[in-house]
């Protein structure tokens, strides 16, 4: 047996921010931002939450694979903005849709996340452990920038993206999963310090930072290799997958990973010019969108790849 995607859904906040918005409050232009990084506007949380936005992607998942929430056995939400340090957003999840036999918990692997959580699901499915999932990725951003940042307040998104999976004979094919722990001083957003009766202090300034150039070296370089890896573990060649859905970071690093697998732009769909980077959410969200808009049926070989903070990347192979 082995996972198999069954159902998508996503939700996105309502406030659309375009490049232009975004030249009011910082020096910046619709020039540089699309020329950079292709984003031309993206989904701004105003009243919604990483949670009601991973509830809503979720209901939509399970409505799209036809099952009901009762026979969830595991809900997994990956996240790096997750709304409470307790209780996890998974267990909110899993009280808001009624899902009332399934264990629930949050991983964190940033923009890999959701890659990593259907990797867990895999894993639960091999050693026989559960056989209905749930997985999300949902994340705000917008609360982890700081606004006057122009290098980093261009890029991000907020929204949520699910897939219902389930145990049957075909599915994931194979996956690689990797994480380099050196690498955090390029990518990172600091939690709350020590501050208690012994420590009042504090200088934290807990916004996202980001080395732009390293962070996109790291990404043209791993990505293509561990795309190859585990289409080669999968007794496939690159040019047998029909989609490649990365992370949607930047357009430029897409456009790379297809020149270096020698892949036309064509199967590499993309969705970062309206939505911008949503970490652990790009790559479902993307996943939702050409699965509701007819571009894969079953039989197709996919692509998922996911990199971002740790430094943590992957990718996954399957059949529709
Ligand atoms: N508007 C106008 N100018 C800007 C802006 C802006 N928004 N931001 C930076 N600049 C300026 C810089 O100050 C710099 O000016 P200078 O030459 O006078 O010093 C100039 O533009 C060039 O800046 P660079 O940082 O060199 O621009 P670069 O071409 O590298 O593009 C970018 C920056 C888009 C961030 C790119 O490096 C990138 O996409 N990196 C990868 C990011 C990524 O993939 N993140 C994914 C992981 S996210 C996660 O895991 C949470």
């Amino acid at each position: 047996m082995t996972a198999r995607i069954i159902g998508t859904g996503s939700a996105v906040p309502e406030q659309i921010v375009t490049n232009e918005d975004l030249s009011k409050i910082v020096e910046t232009s619709d020039e540089w931002i699309s020329s950079r990084s292709g984003i031309k506007e993206r989904r701004v949380a105003k009243e919604e939450t990483t949670t009601s936005l991973a509830i809503l992607a979720g209901k939509r998942a399970l409505e799209n694979a036809g099952i009901a929430s009762e026979e969830i056995e595991v809900i997994i939400v990956a996240t790096c903005t997750p709304d409470y340090f307790f209780p996890n957003t998974a267990c909110q999840v899993q009280e808001a849709i009624g899902a009332k036999h399934a264990v629930a918990f949050d991983l964190s692997a940033a923009c890999s996340g959701f890659l990593f959580a259907l990797s867990t699901v895999q894993a639960y499915i091999k050693g026989g452990i559960y056989q209905k999932a749930l997985i999300i990725g949902a994340e705000t951003m917008s609360k982890m920038i700081d606004w006057s940042d122009r290098s980093t307040c261009v890029l991000f998104g907020d929204g949520a993206g699910a897939a219902v999976v389930s145990a049957e004979e075909t599915g994931v094919l194979e996956l690689v999963q990797k994480s380099d722990g050196t690498g955090k001083g390029v990518l990172s957003c600091k939690a709350r310090e020590t501050r208690n009766l012994l420590n009042h202090e504090s200088e934290t300034k807990e916004y996202l930072y980001m080395e732009g150039q390293p962070v996109f070296k790291f990404a043209v370089k791993t990505v293509p290799k561990v795309i190859e890896k585990a289409v080669d573990k999968a007794g496939l060649k690159v040019e047998d997958i029909d989609l490649f859905v990365l992370h949607q970071a930047n357009l430029r690093i897409i456009e790379s990973v297809a020149k270096r697998l020698h892949q036309p732009m064509e199967k590499f769909p993309t969705n970062l010019e309206e939505c911008g980077n949503i970490s652990a959410a790009s790559v479902p969200i993307l996943l939702d969108n050409i699965n509701k808009h007819g571009m894969i049926c079953e039989g197709k070989k996919i692509v998922l790849a996911g990199f971002g903070a740790g430094l943590t990347w992957g990718a996954t192979v399957l059949t529709w």
